[in-house]
């Protein structure tokens, strides 16, 4: 059965590639997208990408995907650590979600330390640049039992 994937980024994630390139790197976020629809193009799934820089955009977003969607990798950026609409916006829809960081929120400024939605997802991934994302996708077809040990 075709699994189907929300690759979902939030805000000022538009700008990656030029956006504090030491921190985030030099890859645009089409260059990101690309390199992950290219690794998921073995399985047996389908992927939609999607960005937003407004909160409630982004809940509509996960709304909307409960009704066509199996997962969904998420980048929610600062909102990661302020949205309780989006922690309960995960809670409400039920989908496995992994939250994924280009950086390692932990061992960056106190305030980023604090994930509000991670306690609804099924795991968070950070800290391994773009390839954060490979790794978030891996880890829900690891979910789905389509990638094996
Ligand atoms: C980020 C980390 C957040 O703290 C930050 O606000 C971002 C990007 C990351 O991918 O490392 O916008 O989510």
């Amino acid at each position: 059965m075709t699994k189907h994937i929300l690759l979902l980024h939030g805000p000022n994630l538009n700008l990656l590639g030029t956006r504090e390139p030491d921190v985030y790197g030099n890859m645009t976020l089409d260059d990101v997208n690309q390199a992950v629809q290219k690794h998921v193009e073995p399985y047996d799934v389908t992927m939609r990408i999607q960005q937003s820089n407004h909160e409630g955009e982004l809940v509509d977003m996960l709304h909307i995907a409960r009704n066509w969607a199996d997962g969904v990798v998420f980048n929610p950026g600062a909102y990661t650590h302020t949205s309780i609409a989006l922690r309960d916006a995960i809670a409400a829809v039920g989908l496995p979600v992994i939250e994924v960081h280009l950086s390692n929120i932990h061992a960056r400024e106190e305030f980023r330390h604090k994930s509000l939605l991670a306690s609804q997802c099924l795991g968070q991934i950070g800290g391994f640049g773009w390839h954060s994302y490979i790794l978030g996708v891996d880890a829900l077809l690891r979910h789905w039992e389509v990638l094996g040990d």
